[in-house]
């Protein structure tokens, strides 16, 4: 046996190793569907990967990932900060590599983010004359998109351009090009990328007001003939408080507009926090009461995030005509960035598989309504 033979195997193993302490194993072997086939028929079930798990250099995310999710999000590796460090030079090491992955495993890749205020590059931040900012914003989409057609299936264009009242957030984008920097990008993003799906992404633009900024967006740029494929809406929810309503309202007004519409970042906490969204500057002081559970999650809150899971499932098989894709904001627990944020070095418990890549109760639930076992018939209708 080669030596890459020889570590799929220990994958595998160890992934078996990590599965058995759990009720049932999540083996497409057997017999019980693994996520993204029990959701084959509905809509792509995705996740977003860290550098490592790219380069397949965690072992058991190496085999849960292709066995669970059909499309694949890049979490960091694809924004400017990254992908374009300086004015006149890119690294494209990673984001190649993300491509590749794709090919290799027939995982569809949704490229994150073209253009977003975040995680940009200092020498951006710093342009001070209109003009040179033009330049790097039509470089940047040009080379990055144009690189990628073909090669990647969709690219979430422009990130969170609105404030929560929905009018257009205050950004450097903003200052130096004005509120049509949104259409200018995809009529930049069309032209590179003819064959790559192009998608607005914002998180609670479920939420009545930013809902409205974004149809008022959506519109402009159809208005203008360019097109736009979809809208992502985030899902940065919080355990107990998911907001089933706007979100069904939203799919439907989204849809009505001719949008795939999909969830592009889902996890749900289960730590306090006294403000709604994912706005990366907020921050809040670490004290151990907001981290309550270092030691385990307790039943009731594990109970709580399945049915929740569980419901907002039901909410999009009821709409899965409308729906493409719903992409979870990293593989398992240990990975997730509510780990640090808004408090820094908190133990949180968001998505459905734990630190040992072990399925969790969410897991269970969300799979039984595909294989009427029954387990997900506890959900009371929040719909
Ligand atoms: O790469 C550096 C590393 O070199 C350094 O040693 C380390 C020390 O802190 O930082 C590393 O960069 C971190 C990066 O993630 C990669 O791990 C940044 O500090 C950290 O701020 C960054 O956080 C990311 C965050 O976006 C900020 O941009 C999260 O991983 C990522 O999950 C999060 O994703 C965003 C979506 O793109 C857009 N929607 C909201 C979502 C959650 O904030």
């Amino acid at each position: 046996m080669n030596k890459r033979n020889l570590f799929l195997l220990l994958a595998v193993v160890s992934l078996i190793a990590a599965c058995s302490g759990s009720k049932k194993t999540v083996s497409s072997s057997s017999g019980e569907p693994t996520l993204k086939e029990a959701y084959k028929n509905d809509f792509m079930i995705g996740a977003a990967l860290s550098a490592e798990q790219i380069e397949e250099k965690e072992p058991n995310a190496a085999a849960l990932v292709p066995q669970q999710f059909n499309a694949v999000t890049p979490e960091n590796i694809m924004k400017a900060e990254i992908i374009h460090p300086e004015w006149d030079r890119y690294n494209f090491d990673l984001a190649d590599k993300i491509a590749e992955y794709g090919k290799k495993h027939n995982i569809k890749v949704n490229g994150h983010t073209l253009i977003w205020h975040s995680q940009l590059p200092a020498y951006a931040r710093n342009i001070k004359d209109v003009d040179s900012f033009k330049t790097f914003f039509n470089d940047h989409i040009t080379t990055i998109a144009s690189r990628y057609n073909g090669k990647i299936d969709s690219w979430d264009v422009v990130n969170e351009a609105l404030e929560e009242d929905g009018t257009m957030r205050k950004s450097v984008f903003l200052n130096k090009l004005g509120e049509n920097f949104v259409t200018e990008a995809f009529r930049l993003a069309e032209k590179a990328a003819p064959n790559t799906e192009l998608y607005y992404n914002d998180y609670n633009i479920e939420q009545p007001k930013k809902r409205a900024g974004t149809i008022t967006l959506i519109k402009k740029i159809q208005a203008a003939g360019i097109r736009i494929d979809g809208v992502g809406i985030q899902g940065h929810w919080h355990v107990g408080r998911v907001p089933f309503k706007e979100i069904e309202e939203s799919i439907l007004e989204y849809s009505a507009l001719g949008m795939k519409v999909m969830f592009t970042e889902l996890d749900i906490e289960v730590l306090p926090r006294n403000f709604q969204g994912a706005d990366v500057s907020q921050r809040v002081a670490s004290n151990p009461e907001l981290d309550p559970y270092v030691n385990g999650l307790p039943d009731s809150v594990q109970n709580q995030l399945a049915l929740d899971y569980e419901n907002l499932f039901k909410l999009f098989l009821k709409h899965k005509d409308k729906i493409t894709r719903v992409t979870f904001w990293g593989v398992n627990d240990g990975q997730s960035w509510l780990n640090g944020w808004p408090v820094r070095g908190r133990t949180n418990y968001p998505l459905l598989f734990d630190r040992q890549y072990k399925p969790k109760p969410a897991y269970y639930k969300v799979i039984a309504l595909k294989t009427n076992t029954g387990a997900g018939e506890s959900a009371k209708k929040p719909f």
